[in-house]
């Protein structure tokens, strides 16, 4: 078991629910190396902030001199590397920040690991893993009638997002290729849980439904994507971390195809009865918007690698997951406050003004 983890993005929202499930492992101590861009909040993590086993470092992991002095100082036995920008909208307006992160960051990192990775004593070499966080958007769109993406799906990323994590992805494979450093990919599908920034739909649509705004739904809604539980998904990393083969990639996903439609109106369904709004179904806030440039169509993994090499499946159902994750936006109203401040409101008056 990998006991020393450097994580990468932990402030983030897979992230800092990876480091808490981590950390409920008594034996396991994480160095969190985040640069608290907009996505990143350190509330989500303060349930650990005073444990000894648990350290934040504020930094950006295209900075090679610090991410160096972070490996020699906690010489960690594992990288799980989360860091990264995250959001299609955001890359269609400024693509820059994605390069420099998803890109050059996973560069720098992968050097320095590779620079510590090669002075360790055989058996810790050999244990070493280099878990690389990538998306199943680095195989850009599939038809109605095409089966799912599998590990050995070409690439083919449609937007700045997805072309910066495709790029990451393959210099991960070419670290093991040519230098054999033991590196891991996922390839997840969409998440949703507590702590997701609300910029991506589901915690956009919750957010906006309890504050009778529009719910902004792009073109004709039909563009399918496969929902993962977030506390799914961290378990699955856990379980490539400790049983994956180096240089292998695996595709995860919850085997749950829905419509974009399909999910703001169960949101809808599942806030009316939590929170019933005077007769009114939330469903009349509906609005469909001009479409995302280049959306792609469909997103669909197959999953079944990891469930056949690892014993990996999702646990939570879509309804049960989905329940969860408006129960606690509606109980964590602080959280929404503090990060709906300032900046969100500005991307918000870009993105949706007409
Ligand atoms: P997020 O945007 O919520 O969090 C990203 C974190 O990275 C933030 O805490 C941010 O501060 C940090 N960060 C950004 N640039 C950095 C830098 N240069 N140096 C250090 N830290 C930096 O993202 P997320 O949704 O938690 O996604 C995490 C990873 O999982 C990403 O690599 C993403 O591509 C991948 N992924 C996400 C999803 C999803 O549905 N959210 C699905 C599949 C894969
Ligand atoms: P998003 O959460 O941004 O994730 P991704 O683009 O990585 O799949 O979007 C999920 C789907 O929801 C995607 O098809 C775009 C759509 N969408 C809307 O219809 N309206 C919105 O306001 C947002 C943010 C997304």
């Amino acid at each position: 078991m990998h006991n020393r983890i450097l994580v990468t993005g932990g402030a983030g929202f897979i992230g800092s629910n990876f480091v808490l499930q981590g950390m409920a492992e008594p034996s396991v101590a994480v160095l969190n190396v985040d640069k608290l861009t907009y996505a990143g909040n350190l509330h989500n993590l303060e349930s650990i902030s005073t444990d000894p086993r648990y350290e934040f470092v504020q930094g950006d992991i295209a900075n090679r001199v610090d991410i160096r002095a972070l490996f020699q100082k906690f010489r960690p036995d594992a990288i799980v590397h989360f860091a990264a920008e995250s959001h299609v909208d955001r890359s269609i307006h400024g693509p820059e920040d994605f390069i420099h992160t998803n890109i050059t960051g996973t560069f720098a990192l992968l050097e320095e690991a590779r620079t510590y990775w090669a002075a360790l004593p055989q058996d810790q070499r050999s244990a070493f893993r280099f878990l690389h966080v990538s998306t199943d958007e680095v195989y850009g769109s599939l038809g109605t009638k095409d089966p799912p993406f599998s590990e050995t799906t070409p690439y083919a990323p449609n937007s700045p997002y997805a072309a910066s994590k495709a790029a990451s992805d393959h210099l991960v494979r070419a670290y093991h290729h040519t230098y054999g450093l033991p590196t891991l990919t996922t390839n997840c599908s969409n998440n949703y849980g507590r702590f997701q920034f609300p910029e991506k739909l589901i915690p956009l649509v919750i957010l906006n439904a309890c504050l009778g705004k529009p719910l902004p739904v792009y073109g004709d809604g039909k563009n399918v994507r496969d929902w993962l539980y977030v506390e799914d998904h961290c378990a699955a990393i856990q379980t490539v971390l400790e049983r994956g083969v180096p240089g292998e990639t695996y595709n995860i996903g919850g085997w749950n195809e829905k419509p974009n439609i399909e999910i703001v109106e169960r949101v809808c369904d599942l806030l009316d009865e939590m929170l019933p709004r005077s007769g009114k179904s939330r469903k009349d806030l509906i609005t469909f918007v001009k479409d995302r440039p280049g959306h792609d169509r469909r997103y669909a993994i197959d999953a079944r690698k990891i469930e056949r090499e690892l014993g990996w499946r999702p646990k939570e159902t879509f309804e049960s997951g989905l329940q969860k994750t408006v129960r606690w936006y509606l109980e964590n109203e602080n959280w929404v406050n503090e990060v709906t401040s300032g900046s969100y409101r500005q991307w918000i008056a870009k993105h949706y003004s007409v």
